[in-house]
């Protein structure tokens, strides 16, 4: 593991846009799994904008979202569903058959879990991961405690989870589970970044 610190957000930002940008043009089918939330949301910027200028071919990635508040309806701005739309898929135009994110509004949940992981598995794991930390250390929605053999899952959201999270949304929000890719197949990814923003997050980094 390597650790490298930034001067700021937009330097991190940067370094990972441009990481990805290099691993599509190493291997132009990357399944490529990131995580939405506030601390990606310039490296998806940054990585639109390095793909169309460079005019890297991008026809033949698949996209996997991390994970999903459940329950929530994907219009809602404050989705997961609703960030990678409007970020990724809209402006790269990418085709709905190379991007698979979980539907949290589905009555078989479980089912939404084995056609992730199965997707995952078809490919031969996870090339490249984009992951975030929750203020409680939570990596997608594998809260703390998750086994680190656990594939895609349904979880009972921490308290600290429910409480953070309203940031994402306009008006107060019930959120009670989440629906995340596991730490198992985070441990199988061929790489794997983990970026953190701000002071905030120094202490769970310590801790992790
Ligand atoms: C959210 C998401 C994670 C995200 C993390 C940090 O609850 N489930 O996937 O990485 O918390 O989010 P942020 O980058 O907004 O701090």
């Amino acid at each position: 593991m390597k650790t490298i610190c930034f001067k700021n957000y937009q330097e991190l930002s940067a370094y990972t846009a441009a990481e990805i940008a290099d691993a599509i043009k190493e291997k132009p089918s990357l399944l490529l799994c990131m995580a939405s939330g506030h601390t990606p949301a310039l490296t998806a910027e940054l990585l639109v904008k390095k793909l169309l200028e460079e005019e890297i071919d991008y026809s033949q990635i698949t996209f996997l979202g991390l994970d999903e508040w459940v329950g929530l309806p994907r219009e809602n701005e404050g989705s997961c569903y609703h960030f990678f739309t409007t970020k990724l898929f809209e402006p790269l135009q990418l085709k709905p058959s190379q991007y698979f994110l979980f539907d949290a509004m589905s009555g078989d949940l479980k089912a939404e879990c084995t056609k992730m992981d199965a997707v995952i598995d078809s490919n031969g794991g996870i090339d490249l991961m984009l992951v975030g930390i929750g203020m409680n250390g939570h990596i997608g929605f594998n809260e703390p405690g998750t086994s680190f053999t656990a594939l895609s899952h349904v979880i009972e959201l921490d308290e600290t989870t429910k409480s953070v999270g309203q940031k994402y949304f306009k008006e107060k929000t019930a959120l009670h589970q989440g629906i995340t890719i596991g730490l198992g197949h985070l441990i199988n990814a061929k790489k794997v970044f983990l970026k953190a923003d701000g002071k905030r997050k120094a202490d769970v980094i310590k801790k992790r």
